[in-house]
């Protein structure tokens, strides 16, 4: 199966360590930050130079690689670096199941670096292949003309592939989908005005940037006529965790009659959880609510929210776009089955 495309990409493997692309510092400037230590792929993480749940998946497992390197010899170093490295983010299921992955392997064959990087190196080709799985069976969603409307980032910056949402929409556009993508901007960490906007438009896709409180608006107006989302992780009930905003469109979705798609890999489905108030929330430092790129905009002493994510329920998502294909509600049933079967 053809997975590759023109899409940037977010890491390098070495022999010197992991290289990320500072996600931080896009569109303005491209930037590659060197990892030679576990802690530093931890550090990463938290700061969100890398990000996106199956991209700090595949950060994660190279990070337990040069745990290994770092400790041979010392298993149990190993295995607190390891906890380090799937506790860096609570939300996204990813990363804790791409180092319990990678762990597991280490448990059975021995604690060896060149295992654990062979293991990272094949979550990322499988991810890769996922994107692509989805992205095909999203494409058939989308509309064959018309605006669809994203959220966050969910694309080449955020996976090792061709993404998820994004995944949908480029393979959509590729078929031939005359598509208008509105970007939300993504308060506070901008992940749809920097990094969508900049993936999106390099490859000459159609791409508008609104700010959060715009995309009331643009349904109304009748400029949407799909919304396509990523996810951290989805319950067992179909319940969806994204990035903060994604609630209100879904909302906002259902009010305009519009079609709400989740995009993610299986790996983001924890059927562990009942329903998506057993899914934890990071919040973030107050501060990257209060400055908007390193300015204070609020009074000093005031204080702000920064919950990083928030959840969808079930009734509001019309499909979850899968690896697997594609589930249609009621979730209980569709998300435990193998593969999809029709609605
Ligand atoms: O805080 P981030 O930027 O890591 O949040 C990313 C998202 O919420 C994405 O929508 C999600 O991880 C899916 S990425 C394919």
């Amino acid at each position: 199966m053809e997975t590759k495309s023109s899409a940037v990409r977010a890491y390098r493997w070495e022999p010197d360590g992991l290289w990320l692309l500072d996600q931080r510092r896009l569109p303005a400037e491209e930037r590659w930050v060197a990892c030679r230590r576990p802690e530093d792929v931890a550090r990463a993480i938290r700061e969100m130079v890398v990000r996106g749940a199956p991209l700090i998946g595949v950060a994660g497992a190279y990070g337990v690689a040069l745990a290994c390197r770092l400790h041979a010899g010392d298993p149990d170093a190993v295995e607190r670096a390891a906890e380090q490295l799937r506790t860096a983010r609570p939300t996204a299921i990813n990363l804790a199941w791409a180092v319990d992955r990678v762990m597991a392997r280490l448990r059975r064959e021995g604690y060896a670096a060149e295992l654990a990087a062979e293991e990272a190196g094949r979550l990322a080709d499988e991810d890769q292949h996922s994107c692509w799985r989805i992205g095909e069976a999203g494409a058939t969603l989308m509309p064959v003309e018309g605006g669809v409307l994203t959220h966050c980032n969910t694309g080449a910056l955020a996976t090792a592939g061709i993404g998820t949402a994004a995944g949908v929409i480029r393979r959509a556009v590729a078929r031939g989908h005359r598509l208008r993508v509105y970007a939300t901007e993504t308060r506070p960490y901008l992940q749809g005005a920097r990094l969508t906007a900049w993936e999106l438009s390099r490859e000459g896709i159609d791409v508008t940037v609104i700010t959060d409180g715009m995309a009331g608006y643009v349904m109304q107006k009748g400029l949407v006529q799909a919304v396509v989302v990523g996810a951290d992780r989805v319950a067992r009930n179909g319940d969806v965790a994204n990035k903060i905003g994604t609630y209100g469109l879904a909302v906002l979705a259902r009010a305009h009659g519009i079609p709400f798609y989740v995009a993610a890999p299986y790996s983001s489905v924890d059927l562990s959880l009942p329903d998506g108030d057993a899914i934890p929330i990071e919040h973030r430092d107050p501060a990257e609510v209060t400055q908007v790129a390193g300015v204070e905009v609020a009074p000093p002493g005031v204080p702000a929210l920064h919950p990083a994510f928030d959840v969808t329920p079930a009734h509001l998502v019309t499909a979850i776009i899968t690896d697997r294909g594609v589930r249609y509600p009621p979730y209980l049933r569709s998300l435990p089955l193998e593969e999809a079967t029709a609605p």
